[in-house]
Protein backbone atom coordinates (compact mmCIF):
# COMPACT_ATOMS: atom_id res chain seq x y z
CA UNK A 1 0.00 0.00 0.00
CA UNK A 2 1.44 3.88 -0.94
CA UNK A 3 1.81 5.65 2.35
CA UNK A 4 -1.15 8.07 2.47
CA UNK A 5 -0.67 11.89 1.95
CA UNK A 6 -2.77 13.75 4.64
CA UNK A 7 -1.60 16.85 2.04
CA UNK A 8 -3.61 15.77 -0.98
CA UNK A 9 -7.07 16.02 -0.78
CA UNK A 10 -9.60 13.32 -2.18
CA UNK A 11 -10.87 15.35 -5.10
CA UNK A 12 -8.73 17.21 -7.69
CA UNK A 13 -10.11 20.71 -8.89
CA UNK A 14 -9.29 20.46 -12.00
CA UNK A 15 -11.84 17.37 -12.25
CA UNK A 16 -14.59 18.43 -8.92
CA UNK A 17 -15.92 21.87 -9.03
CA UNK A 18 -16.89 23.10 -5.54
CA UNK A 19 -18.94 26.10 -5.10
CA UNK A 20 -19.18 27.41 -1.33
CA UNK A 21 -22.42 28.77 -0.41
CA UNK A 22 -22.55 31.25 2.38
CA UNK A 23 -24.67 33.77 4.10
CA UNK A 24 -26.30 34.21 7.50
CA UNK A 25 -29.47 32.11 8.61
CA UNK A 26 -32.12 33.13 6.46
CA UNK A 27 -30.33 34.98 3.89
CA UNK A 28 -31.94 32.65 1.50
CA UNK A 29 -28.72 30.30 -0.05
CA UNK A 30 -30.95 26.87 -0.20
CA UNK A 31 -33.78 28.66 -2.23
CA UNK A 32 -31.02 30.16 -5.01
CA UNK A 33 -28.94 26.44 -4.70
CA UNK A 34 -32.28 25.53 -6.15
CA UNK A 35 -32.87 27.55 -8.88
CA UNK A 36 -29.19 26.66 -9.59
CA UNK A 37 -29.23 23.23 -9.29
CA UNK A 38 -32.19 23.73 -12.04
CA UNK A 39 -30.36 25.62 -14.55
CA UNK A 40 -27.27 24.59 -14.36
CA UNK A 41 -27.18 21.20 -12.92
CA UNK A 42 -25.13 21.52 -9.71
CA UNK A 43 -25.77 18.73 -6.83
CA UNK A 44 -26.59 20.57 -3.85
CA UNK A 45 -25.25 19.46 -0.51
CA UNK A 46 -26.62 21.39 2.25
CA UNK A 47 -24.42 20.77 5.54
CA UNK A 48 -27.57 21.71 7.75
CA UNK A 49 -29.64 18.85 5.67
CA UNK A 50 -27.19 16.74 6.14
CA UNK A 51 -26.59 16.83 9.78
CA UNK A 52 -30.25 16.94 10.68
CA UNK A 53 -30.35 13.69 8.56
CA UNK A 54 -27.43 12.28 10.49
CA UNK A 55 -29.10 13.57 13.78
CA UNK A 56 -32.03 11.45 12.66
CA UNK A 57 -30.47 8.25 11.49
CA UNK A 58 -30.90 5.08 13.74
CA UNK A 59 -27.28 4.34 15.81
CA UNK A 60 -25.59 7.61 15.05
CA UNK A 61 -23.05 8.20 17.39
CA UNK A 62 -23.28 12.40 16.94
CA UNK A 63 -27.47 12.27 17.16
CA UNK A 64 -27.68 14.23 20.29
CA UNK A 65 -24.58 16.16 19.90
CA UNK A 66 -25.82 17.58 17.07
CA UNK A 67 -29.51 17.96 18.64
CA UNK A 68 -27.59 20.23 20.89
CA UNK A 69 -25.26 22.15 19.16
CA UNK A 70 -28.40 23.25 16.39
CA UNK A 71 -30.57 24.12 18.94
CA UNK A 72 -27.91 26.49 20.38
CA UNK A 73 -27.07 27.68 16.77
CA UNK A 74 -23.47 26.05 17.69
CA UNK A 75 -21.10 24.84 14.86
CA UNK A 76 -21.12 20.98 14.99
CA UNK A 77 -17.26 19.64 15.60
CA UNK A 78 -16.07 19.92 11.79
CA UNK A 79 -14.89 16.40 11.49
CA UNK A 80 -18.59 15.44 11.53
CA UNK A 81 -19.37 17.53 8.98
CA UNK A 82 -16.59 17.55 6.38
CA UNK A 83 -16.96 13.62 6.82
CA UNK A 84 -20.39 14.01 6.02
CA UNK A 85 -19.71 16.18 3.05
CA UNK A 86 -17.11 13.99 2.09
CA UNK A 87 -19.35 11.21 1.68
CA UNK A 88 -22.05 12.89 -0.01
CA UNK A 89 -19.97 13.90 -3.18
CA UNK A 90 -18.45 10.40 -3.45
CA UNK A 91 -21.95 8.57 -3.45
CA UNK A 92 -23.05 11.69 -5.85
CA UNK A 93 -20.31 10.78 -8.06
CA UNK A 94 -20.78 7.00 -8.37
CA UNK A 95 -24.38 7.41 -8.58
CA UNK A 96 -24.95 10.10 -10.72
CA UNK A 97 -21.24 11.06 -11.88
CA UNK A 98 -22.12 14.53 -11.21
CA UNK A 99 -19.06 16.81 -10.16
CA UNK A 100 -20.52 19.97 -9.57
CA UNK A 101 -20.91 20.85 -6.25
CA UNK A 102 -22.48 23.65 -4.31
CA UNK A 103 -21.83 23.24 -1.01
CA UNK A 104 -24.45 24.97 1.46
CA UNK A 105 -23.85 26.59 5.01
CA UNK A 106 -20.29 25.41 4.71
CA UNK A 107 -17.68 26.30 6.09
CA UNK A 108 -19.19 28.43 8.74
CA UNK A 109 -15.68 28.01 10.54
CA UNK A 110 -12.55 28.46 9.58
CA UNK A 111 -10.93 25.24 10.89
CA UNK A 112 -13.69 23.27 9.01
CA UNK A 113 -12.57 25.66 5.89
CA UNK A 114 -8.70 24.75 5.89
CA UNK A 115 -9.81 21.16 6.65
CA UNK A 116 -12.27 20.82 3.85
CA UNK A 117 -9.86 22.60 0.94
CA UNK A 118 -6.75 20.24 2.80
CA UNK A 119 -8.35 16.99 3.06
CA UNK A 120 -11.36 17.01 0.40
CA UNK A 121 -11.50 19.22 -2.24
CA UNK A 122 -10.26 23.49 -3.20
CA UNK A 123 -13.19 25.09 -3.64
CA UNK A 124 -13.47 27.19 -6.72
CA UNK A 125 -15.00 30.47 -4.97
CA UNK A 126 -17.43 31.34 -2.20
CA UNK A 127 -21.12 32.72 -2.95
CA UNK A 128 -22.18 35.08 -0.49
CA UNK A 129 -25.85 35.98 0.26
CA UNK A 130 -25.55 39.38 1.96
CA UNK A 131 -29.02 40.61 3.79
CA UNK A 132 -29.44 42.62 6.88
CA UNK A 133 -30.45 40.73 10.09
CA UNK A 134 -33.79 42.00 9.91
CA UNK A 135 -34.76 40.91 6.79
CA UNK A 136 -33.22 37.33 7.63
CA UNK A 137 -35.23 37.24 11.17
CA UNK A 138 -38.64 38.06 9.37
CA UNK A 139 -37.41 35.17 6.77
CA UNK A 140 -36.75 32.78 9.61
CA UNK A 141 -39.80 33.40 12.19
CA UNK A 142 -42.09 33.21 8.47
CA UNK A 143 -40.22 29.74 7.57
CA UNK A 144 -40.50 28.60 11.20
CA UNK A 145 -44.28 28.32 11.17
CA UNK A 146 -44.17 25.48 8.75
CA UNK A 147 -40.33 24.14 8.60
CA UNK A 148 -40.90 21.92 12.08
CA UNK A 149 -37.40 23.20 12.56
CA UNK A 150 -35.89 23.21 16.28
CA UNK A 151 -34.17 26.21 15.48
CA UNK A 152 -36.53 28.59 13.88
CA UNK A 153 -37.79 30.36 16.84
CA UNK A 154 -36.51 33.69 18.07
CA UNK A 155 -34.05 32.17 20.71
CA UNK A 156 -32.77 30.24 18.21
CA UNK A 157 -32.35 32.70 15.98
CA UNK A 158 -30.86 34.95 18.28
CA UNK A 159 -28.00 32.56 18.91
CA UNK A 160 -27.40 31.48 15.03
CA UNK A 161 -26.93 35.58 14.26
CA UNK A 162 -24.23 35.40 17.23
CA UNK A 163 -22.60 32.53 15.60
CA UNK A 164 -22.48 33.92 12.25
CA UNK A 165 -21.19 37.47 13.11
CA UNK A 166 -18.67 35.85 15.35
CA UNK A 167 -17.63 32.53 13.86
CA UNK A 168 -18.72 32.54 10.09
CA UNK A 169 -18.12 35.96 9.04
CA UNK A 170 -14.45 35.92 9.71
CA UNK A 171 -14.54 33.28 6.75
CA UNK A 172 -16.08 34.75 4.25
CA UNK A 173 -13.51 37.81 5.08
CA UNK A 174 -10.83 35.23 4.76
CA UNK A 175 -11.79 34.15 1.12
CA UNK A 176 -12.57 37.94 0.47
CA UNK A 177 -8.84 38.76 1.05
CA UNK A 178 -7.77 36.05 -1.29
CA UNK A 179 -10.40 37.50 -3.96
CA UNK A 180 -12.20 34.34 -4.37
CA UNK A 181 -15.89 36.09 -2.82
CA UNK A 182 -18.51 36.50 -5.35
CA UNK A 183 -20.71 38.57 -3.38
CA UNK A 184 -24.68 39.16 -3.89
CA UNK A 185 -27.52 41.58 -2.37
CA UNK A 186 -29.99 38.77 -0.61
CA UNK A 187 -32.72 41.52 0.29
CA UNK A 188 -34.44 41.92 -2.58
CA UNK A 189 -37.04 39.17 -3.78
CA UNK A 190 -35.67 35.59 -5.07
CA UNK A 191 -36.08 36.15 -8.73
CA UNK A 192 -34.34 39.69 -8.36
CA UNK A 193 -31.24 37.73 -6.27
CA UNK A 194 -31.23 35.24 -8.47
CA UNK A 195 -30.46 37.48 -11.56
CA UNK A 196 -27.57 38.67 -9.86
CA UNK A 197 -26.28 35.66 -8.93
CA UNK A 198 -26.47 34.60 -11.96
CA UNK A 199 -24.72 37.86 -13.85
CA UNK A 200 -21.91 37.66 -11.11
CA UNK A 201 -21.08 34.20 -11.61
CA UNK A 202 -21.24 34.17 -15.08
CA UNK A 203 -18.47 36.61 -15.32
CA UNK A 204 -15.94 34.30 -13.58
CA UNK A 205 -17.28 31.09 -14.13
CA UNK A 206 -18.29 31.44 -17.92
CA UNK A 207 -21.67 31.52 -19.55
CA UNK A 208 -22.63 28.02 -18.78
CA UNK A 209 -20.95 28.47 -15.06
O1 LIG B 1 -27.43 25.92 7.36
P1 LIG B 1 -28.48 25.62 8.38
O2 LIG B 1 -29.21 26.83 8.85
O3 LIG B 1 -29.40 24.52 7.93
O4 LIG B 1 -27.69 25.04 9.64
C1 LIG B 1 -28.40 24.67 10.81
C2 LIG B 1 -27.44 24.39 11.94
O5 LIG B 1 -26.59 23.29 11.62
C3 LIG B 1 -26.46 25.52 12.28
O6 LIG B 1 -27.06 26.53 13.07
C4 LIG B 1 -25.41 24.73 13.06
O7 LIG B 1 -25.85 24.39 14.34
C5 LIG B 1 -25.31 23.46 12.22
N1 LIG B 1 -24.27 23.58 11.19
C6 LIG B 1 -22.94 23.42 11.55
N2 LIG B 1 -21.94 23.53 10.62
C7 LIG B 1 -22.23 23.82 9.35
C8 LIG B 1 -23.58 23.98 8.94
C9 LIG B 1 -24.58 23.86 9.89
O8 LIG B 1 -22.65 23.19 12.73
N3 LIG B 1 -21.24 23.94 8.45
MG1 LIG C 1 -30.53 26.15 4.40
Amino acid sequence: MPPTNQSTPAFSPADVTVLFVLGGPGAGKGTQCARLVRDYHFTHLSAGDLLRAEQDRPGSQYGQLIKDCIKNGAIVPMEVTVALLEKAMRDTISATGNKKFLIDGFPRKMDQAFKFEEVVCPARLVLFYDCPEAVMERRLLERGKTSGRADDNEESIRKRFRTFVETSMPVVDHYDAENRVVKVDATPPPDQVYAETQVKLKKVLGDKL
